[in-house]
């Protein structure tokens, strides 16, 4: 290849999701193999915007033997941040008091000075929207689609959404013999923020006996009514899958916190749902949080397999000199579909989707 050598940035946005790494490598071995130079820039963009807060000077290095058998390795060896939105900066001002500054246009020129090219950005909704920020303020960027909540709009799914799908559903495999032991309502809260993905997933696979998703508001009468006809049919305990965005016809979703340039934190929905229904069932009810225990550990096979592909792909993106765009899933293939239509709108569970129709079918309820 003649000329200068090309040098691309890779970031992971937002929550961490199993197959960051995966993707990081796909990126960066076809990047390499390619011509290009590649750097990972620490926490998000903090390693540019703060780069005095890093001893490395907040980019790395992206060689082969850094990036070598990291591929089945949770977490992102770049760091990640929820809290590092440059449109909406948290930043001290004059009075003490903490305000959101919005430093989109001096990360453009940081990517400038330090010769970057262009942007590959592993992240969700959030993360994606500031990379289509970012690339109509001229820097050229790819995004990858990362989410366990799997609510991304124009792909049909996201890495690190399978993971988390299979090892919710372990659970729930796990506690139908302590439930039935027990005679308990177990009821189990998994994240996915304001789509009900992983909730409906797991719970259909995992045998629940009911399933409580924000696409679907829940009337706790009719949640215990079809909890208490099991016993007639000889079965005296029950799982209860609630989506941690779930919501009750006559209330809101259960908030833990709202600070300054982060989204709100969910939870607590679990516990709501287990203490209205005690009574109403006669039973003890029991609540599990699987938390971010869901966004850990090693990718599955099909999270591996996506993020390899979503990787590689990025980069023939740029080679091709493309721009503004995600990596996505439309099977068979993988294909390109312009970020600002991926983040317009949270792609949320379709009520009339085979999913939720199959749960109905095996009379799993969802509190409607
Ligand atoms: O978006 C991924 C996710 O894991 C959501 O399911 C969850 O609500 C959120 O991130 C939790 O984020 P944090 O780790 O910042 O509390």
């Amino acid at each position: 290849m003649g000329g200068k050598t090309k040098k691309l940035a890779i970031n992971t946005g937002g929550g961490d999701a199993p197959g960051l790494n995966a993707v990081i490598r796909a990126v960066v071995v076809s990047a390499l193999n390619k011509g290009w130079e590649c750097v990972g820039i620490r926490d998000g963009y903090n390693g540019l915007l703060n780069p005095e807060e890093y001893p490395d000077g907040g980019l790395v290095p992206l060689t082969r033997s850094r990036v070598r058998g990291i591929t089945h390795l949770g977490g992102t060896i770049l760091g990640t941040t929820n809290k590092g939105n440059p449109t909406k900066y948290p930043t001290k001002g004059p009075d003490g008091k903490m305000y959101e500054k919005d430093r989109s246009d001096e990360l453009v020129g940081l990517f400038r000075q330090n010769g970057i090219d262009a942007l590959v950005a592993l992240g969700g909704d959030g993360s994606l929207g500031i990379a289509n920020v970012l690339a109509e303020k001229g820097l050229r960027a790819i995004g990858v689609p990362k989410t366990i909540d799997n609510d991304l709009d124009r792909t049909v799914i996201t890495f690190g959404f399978d993971t988390a799908v299979s090892f919710a559903t372990d659970c729930i495999d796990r506690l139908h013999s302590t439930a039935d032991a027990h005679c308990r309502v177990m009821v189990v809260e998994v994240m996915g923020r304001y789509a009900g993905w992983i909730a409906l997933n797991s719970g259909v696979s995992g045998n629940a006996d009911a399933i409580l998703i924000p696409e679907i508001p829940y009337d706790i009468e009719k949640l215990a009514a079809a909890l208490r006809e099991r016993p007639k049919r000889g079965k005296h305990y029950a799982i209860v899958v609630v989506a941690e965005g779930a919501r009750p016809v006559d209330g809101g979703v259960s908030v833990v916190s709202k600070e300054l340039g982060r989204a709100e934190k969910l939870g607590g929905a679990g516990e709501r749902v287990a203490k209205a229904l005690g009574p109403l069932v006669e039973k003890e009810c029991r609540t599990v949080v699987l938390g971010h225990l869901l966004r850990g550990g090693t990718p599955t096979t099909f999270d591996r397999l996506i993020s390899l592909r979503f990787g590689a792909a990025a980069v023939r993106a740029l080679e091709e000199g493309r721009s503004g765009v995600m990596v996505a899933l439309d099977p068979p293939t993988v294909r390109y579909v312009p970020l600002k239509e991926a983040t317009n709108r949270m792609k949320t569970v379709p009520l009339d989707c085979d999913t939720i129709k199959t749960a109905r079918d095996l009379g799993i309820s969802f509190g409607d």
